[in-house]
């Protein structure tokens, strides 16, 4: 089973992924985890250069063709091996980031990630959490930490990135548990235990 998580910064998926490869772990299962962009050895080269301060101009098509590349790379090295071999695999974003930020939040056409992402086959997610919290909240919760390239961005940014997984969560409601990040870690747990066992089951029949 493959679980994702998504939302802007600050929202607390760090904090909930960990409970939940946790909660997962002590009920028996084998989990593994990944990061985007990132977790093989290439990705984690695209990720220092996607997220590394510099000069000169960055276009969403070049964000895009970074993001797609380390995905691509992922898929193939690590995210279908663990899933074949039976691992609950928990990622810290994955493809709807791409949608959010690139698409909504910078203004890269919707239909060119589309077919970029069909044509790259690769797996879907079978459930999402987005964690909702406003730009400003955000703003709030990340401003005392060194900030890298993207989280220099502006409120208006995230805001717009944050309207972008709102879409998302309303067009998939099958995949995407859509999460009021203001709540309590431990409510926050809880939803997202019971969904995943939910889940769980189903997929054991
Ligand atoms: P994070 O690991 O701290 O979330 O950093 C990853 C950053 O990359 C975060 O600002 C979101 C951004 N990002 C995109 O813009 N598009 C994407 O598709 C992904 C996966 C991440």
């Amino acid at each position: 089973m493959f679980i994702s998580f998504e939302g802007i910064e600050g929202s607390g998926k760090s904090t909930q992924i960990e409970l939940l490869e946790a909660h997962l772990k002590d009920t028996g299962h084998r989990v593994t985890k990944l990061r985007e962009p990132g977790t093989t050895k290439m990705g984690e080269k695209i990720r220092d250069i996607f997220l590394q301060d510099t000069t000169e101009l960055v276009d969403p098509i070049t964000e895009a063709f970074l993001l797609y590349a380390s995905r691509k790379h992922l898929d193939q090295n690590f995210l279908r091996k663990n899933i074949d071999n039976g691992l609950i695999v928990i990622a810290d974003r994955y493809a709807d980031a791409t949608v959010a930020y690139q698409c909504y939040g910078k203004g890269l056409d919707k239909s060119f990630i589309d077919y970029v992402h069909r044509s790259s086959d690769l797996l879907t997610p079978d459930l999402t959490f987005y964690m909702d919290i406003s730009a400003e909240q955000s703003r709030e919760r990340i401003s005392n930490r060194e900030m890298d390239r993207m989280e220099r961005e502006s409120v208006e940014f995230f805001d717009r990135v944050r309207k972008g997984y709102l879409q998302i969560a309303s067009e998939n409601t099958e995949r995407v548990v859509s999460l009021d990040a203001n709540k309590s870690i431990d409510e926050l747990r809880d939803e997202i235990t019971t969904k995943t066992i939910e889940k769980l089951n189903v997929a054991l029949g």
